[in-house]
């Protein structure tokens, strides 16, 4: 495959300058500061990160070299010592921070509790004293199975503290799931609760640990600390499990940090790739601290009077990096909040944004779907005056989902920061920063200052404007993945050999398409495993399903290709309705005919196909491999376990009576 380009057919014309108040009393807080800031960390990367490094963090010992970049291989900060719990917990205590709200959390039933620095530092300490008299101490790993409450941050904490590894596994997954990665990860013991409330169920979180530990499967683990939550009953094992209840009282609550070397493991996070089982992506301590405190700081502006909420999971790396690791380095006050919009209280997102008044406001595209079809009136009774930044992440966001998010939750008042990055980036590579870059809606904008991004063909070649390619970084960042646990051949191929290296110059390989538009901005196109060929075009998933969504009738949509003889591949595209839409069929050939107004007679979808919901990964991600093998009529094949709800999938595959 030589010709790999990817045909760019959506135009987006609309930007948004930053507000001027916002851009004056903002770190970054204009375009010229911006591209000084670019400029100077292009010229000198290394340079650039050590002398943030210095200013941003606290060392126990100073490097001796900042990089050492042995391709695919970096090192950062090598010879340094620090530990990323000291830059988030102690070093906050001997300034007025240390009474500071750290986390405000609210509990799905509506409990709350508040952790000042000087209370969050308490119970790291007494969670680590707990791990080290279970028999965890540096260099072990230890598997975090949690629901969203304060506790799951404080096992993240608590093992960085003695220098263990943390392996958080999502409490949306099985029991399966989680056993897989325990015995990846060979993990010596495992934080978990006895269950979580999600959307007005108990999930049932001990007993999958059981059913993951049972018949010595993960022979590894020798204990299991169990966090009360839910109160439901739980079978413990003499020997092996310890309810934290019990022995925190008794914790010596001081416990010092453990001196860490900068290229210690942090942690493992398991990402699942299209096929084959999940890769264990390794963040290391330096250089993860330093970029996701740089980059929450810049993209964010995250100032000391902020109250920030990232509505992720601490399951995911949005979770890591930007509700744990990111805000807490920073000395911010950050929202956690365990519970998600569901039928019983689906303006609960608003009521937390009013009762705590938060000033930052981080979400996905999904979420923010699902908000335009449940309409207006929730989020206008709500007062979100206090609101000032808002973001996104995890999924192009569709252009007209952007307008909405402007218009009815930022009252056109907050610039929207579209952050593209990935699990194993570590932080976010494009972005824009509020108060410098103009946005334009669905563009990720422009890397962040050190990240040197291209669009390239398949053999390195950089795309011009406009032309679809393959989204590259050319040059290691701090944070960026350093393997993939116990596996680096997958790591050398999967991320540095799609392209091969040429004359010493590396492409770090995200698997997305994308192009850049003459002003520089990107524009991410989809995963480029979903890319469709019609007769020999190749389009991307994400500005079909953009057109589609900006008809008035449509909610959400996923395109896929499907086998056709004449053109290679027809566009199928699966669709679901906004609350007022009846399904018709003079309704699916008004919106090809509005596929071909918007984008031309190339993208017409040869079928539409109406759905309830959509198949997607328990991150809200769309599976569109599961969509494809339903529009071919195939089998569905490969892994189905990250699916959130399989009776989605079911109804797919009956087909309601208006689908083609
Ligand atoms: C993939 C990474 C990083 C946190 C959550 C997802 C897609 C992510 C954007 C964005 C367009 C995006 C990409 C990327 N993605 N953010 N702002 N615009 N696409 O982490 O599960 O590792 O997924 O998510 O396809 O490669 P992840």
């Amino acid at each position: 495959m030589t010709d790999i380009t990817i045909e760019s057919v959506l135009q987006e014309n609309r930007t948004f300058a930053p507000p001027t108040a916002l851009a004056q009393a903002a770190h970054v807080s204009s375009m010229a500061q911006y591209e000084e800031l670019y400029e100077k960390a292009k010229a000198d990367p290394a340079g650039f990160w050590a002398e943030l490094a210095e200013q941003e963090l606290d060392w126990f010992k100073p490097w001796d070299k900042v990089l050492d970049w042995q391709p695919p291989f970096a090192k950062w900060f090598e010879g340094g010592k620090l530990n990323i719990t000291y830059n988030c917990l102690d070093r906050h205590l001997t300034t007025w921070r240390k009474n500071k709200a750290a986390f405000i959390w609210e509990g799905e039933p509506g409990d709350s509790v508040t952790l000042t620095y000087a209370q969050l530092h308490r119970q790291v300490c007494k969670m680590a004293n707990v791990l080290k008299d279970m028999g965890v101490s540096k260099g072990d790993r230890v598997g975090i199975y949690m629901p969203m409450i304060p506790e799951a941050a404080i096992a993240m904490l608590a093992c960085a503290r003695i220098g263990a590894a943390h392996s958080v596994v999502f409490g949306g997954f099985s029991a399966e799931a989680l056993r897989d990665r325990l015995v990846d990860a060979k993990a010596k013991a495992v934080i978990t609760a006895d269950g979580g409330f999600r959307k007005d169920k108990v999930v049932h979180l001990k007993d999958a640990v059981d059913q993951a530990l049972a018949d010595n499967a993960v022979p590894s683990v020798q204990k299991v600390l169990v966090v009360q939550r839910t109160k439901s009953e739980v079978t413990m094992a003499a020997g092996r499990d310890i309810w934290w209840h019990e022995v925190e009282p008794d914790a010596a609550a001081d416990c010092p940090a453990e001196p860490m070397d900068s290229e210690d493991l942090l942690f493992i996070l398991y990402t699942s790739g299209s096929t084959g089982k999940p890769k264990g992506v390794v963040h290391t301590t330096a250089g993860y601290n330093l970029y996701t405190h740089m980059t929450l700081k810049w993209a964010f502006d995250l100032k000391d009077t902020d109250v920030y909420w990232c509505t992720a999971d601490v399951g995911w790396i949005t979770g890591h990096s930007y509700i744990v690791y990111g805000p807490l380095s920073n000395g911010a006050t950050a929202v956690m909040y365990e519970g998600v919009p569901r039928p019983s209280n689906p303006g609960c997102f608003w009521d937390v944004v009013e009762k705590y008044g938060v000033t930052i406001f981080y979400t996905a595209p999904t979420a923010i779907r699902a908000f335009i079809k449940m309409g207006n009136d929730l989020p206008n009774a709500r007062d979100l005056s206090s609101l000032r930044i808002l973001g996104t992440v995890g999924e192009p966001i569709n252009p007209e989902a952007w307008i909405w998010y402007h218009k009815v939750i930022g009252k056109e008042r907050c610039p929207i920061v579209d952050t593209w990055w990935q699990t194993e980036t570590g932080g976010f590579m494009l972005t824009p920063l509020p108060g410098a870059t103009p946005t334009k809606p669905g563009s990720a904008t422009k890397p962040f200052p050190g990240i040197l991004a291209d669009v390239v063909d398949m053999n390195g070649k950089p795309a011009g404007d406009d032309e679809g390619g393959y989204l590259v970084i050319k040059h290691p960042w701090p944070s960026m993945l350093r393997t993939v646990y116990g596996d680096e051949d997958r790591f050398r191929k999967t991320y540095w050999e799609q392209i091969e290296p040429k004359d010493g110059q590396y492409f770090y390989f995200a698997g997305d398409g994308a192009r850049r538009d003459k002003d520089g901005y990107f524009w991410i196109m989809g995963r480029v495993d979903d890319v469709i060929n019609v007769s020999g075009h190749r389009l991307g998933t994400m500005e079909i399903e953009s057109a589609l969504v900006s008809h008035p009738a449509v909610a959400e949509s996923a395109v896929v290709g499907r086998p056709d003889d004449l053109k290679g591949e027809d566009i199928v595209a699966f669709v679901t309705l906004e609350g007022g839409a009846t399904a018709s069929e003079d309704l699916k050939a008004e919106l090809k005919q509005h596929v071909v107004n918007e984008i031309g007679a190339i993208a017409r979808p040869g079928e539409i196909r109406f759905a309830e919901a959509l198949p997607k990964t328990r991150s809200g991600k769309i599976m569109r491999r599961l969509l494809r093998n339903l529009a071919s009529g195939a089998e569905i094949a490969g892994d189905t376990s990250t699916l959130e709800d399989r009776t989605v999938l079911d109804k797919l595959r009956q087909g309601d009576p208006e689908s083609a």
